[in-house]
């Protein structure tokens, strides 16, 4: 007697489960009921068990578990070519936002947006991040950088989940700049946050995220909004270890942070005590490409059994480049990570940056039915002939998908 399942698909050439390294189950094949995965394995053995209500033959493809964007700031508006001009010739990105441009310039545009505007544009490169087979999106904040333009963007992020199946993940960013009519009086845009930012919109936001930079926020600054985030109950990230050093690894070992981001900047005691903390690593390797900055040093921090994730750092100033793939192909091709670390890196150790590897990131029993069907016989063909997009087929929560409901 077999039991009747919601899908079945059997003959996968390649099966990645992520369990255990890459868990590649050969002729593979995966049960799906209810939204969850019931069982993976060969298909002679879950040929025998179950029956699907659909049943898809994946012959000659692979399938993985859907793909997680760990690092995005999708929700803007507007776009910065003139400063990409400028630093193409030579201006710094630093001194862009110093002068009240960079993410400055987004704050300005995104204050002007209305929410509509927000979400139309976030769902239109959400669509584009799930044609990539991403089917979990953090979003941060950090473009408003007022309590009404902050609330207006984590609103948005809220309204967005009724507009796609893809999980969204929410992270406040509030202490991404200072805002310009903060100029001078840092004191009181802390108070802003700390006081009324922070605690409001707690049920908004699941993550907490600064910039710790020269230009952006201190040491000290940075202790001050982590400890209060802890105390609510925010899992805690931080940007970090991008164009300068401030000490934001002894930060992510007394706040146990959820993740560390950027890390192009390590030295070898950063990397020691980064291992030490227990933070996941989260490398941005299309900002290094975009400025033209160093790589971060991945090879190193695998070597100290650090986890490491990738994202694409989706933004309109340092990575504006919605296309996972290519994200994972510069860290197959320029940081040097093997195509097996890479996968997990946008799998099972993406979810554990985001604090949700109990419920996505790989393939087995009981988590959610996020999976792609690749049109490709192996897990190596997109870092092999990249460029092209194999993705054929996402289901999210087991519901064959596009992200624009209804
Ligand atoms: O992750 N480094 C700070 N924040 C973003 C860039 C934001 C922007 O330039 O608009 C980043 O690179
Ligand atoms: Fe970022």
């Amino acid at each position: 007697m077999t039991q009747t399942v919601d899908l079945l698909i059997t003959h996968a050439s390649q099966l990645l489960t992520m369990e255990n390294g890459l868990g590649l189950i050969e002729d593979g094949a995966v049960a799906v009921h209810q939204g969850k995965i019931a069982e993976v394995g060969t298909t002679s053995e879950l040929e025998m068990r179950y029956t699907g209500q659909e049943h898809l033959n994946a012959s000659g493809k692979t399938i993985t578990p859907g793909l997680v964007d760990c690092h995005t700031h999708l929700l803007f508006a507007g776009s910065r070519e003139s400063e990409f001009l400028s630093r193409l010739k030579g201006a710094d990105y630093l001194r862009i936002l110093q002068q009240g441009g960079g993410i400055l310039s987004t704050v300005g545009q995104v204050r002007q947006a209305s929410s509509e505007a927000l979400i139309q544009h976030g769902i239109k490169w959400l669509d584009e991040f799930l044609a990539h087979g991403v089917t979990c999106v953090e979003i941060k904040s950090g473009y408003g950088l007022d309590y009404t333009n902050e609330k207006k963007m984590l609103e948005a992020i809220a309204a967005m989940r009724g507009l796609t199946n893809q999980h969204l993940v929410s992270t406040f960013l509030g202490a991404h700049a200072f805002p310009k009519e903060m100029k001078g009086e840092p004191e009181k845009q802390m108070d802003e946050l700390v006081n009324r930012m922070l605690p409001d919109f707690r049920v908004l936001a699941e993550h907490c995220d600064l910039f710790l930079e020269q230009g952006a926020f201190s040491l000290e600054q940075a202790k001050v909004i982590l400890e209060r985030a802890q105390s609510l109950g925010y899992g805690l990230k931080m940007h970090t270890n991008q164009m300068t050093q401030l000490g934001g690894m002894g930060l992510a070992k007394k706040y146990q942070l959820l993740s560390v981001d950027h890390l192009e900047k390590m030295s070898e005691q950063d990397i020691d005590t980064l291992a030490e903390s227990g933070a996941v690593a989260v490398l941005l390797p299309g900002a290094s490409f975009f400025l033209r900055e160093q790589w971060a040093p991945a090879r190193k921090m695998i070597e100290k059994q650090i986890p490491v994730a990738i994202a694409t750092d989706f933004n309109p100033g340092s990575s504006p480049c919605p296309n996972l793939h290519f994200i994972m192909n510069l860290a197959v091709h320029q940081l040097g990570m093997h195509p097996e670390e890479v996968w997990r890196a946008v799998t099972i150790t993406a979810a554990k940056a985001l604090d949700k590897s109990n419920e996505i990131g790989s393939l087995i029993p009981g988590k959610s039915a996020d999976l792609v069907l690749w049109d490709m016989p192996n897990h190596l063909h997109p870092f092999y002939y990249f460029g092209k997009n194999f993705v054929e087929r996402v289901w999210i929560a087991g519901r064959a998908d596009s992200a624009i409901k209804g």
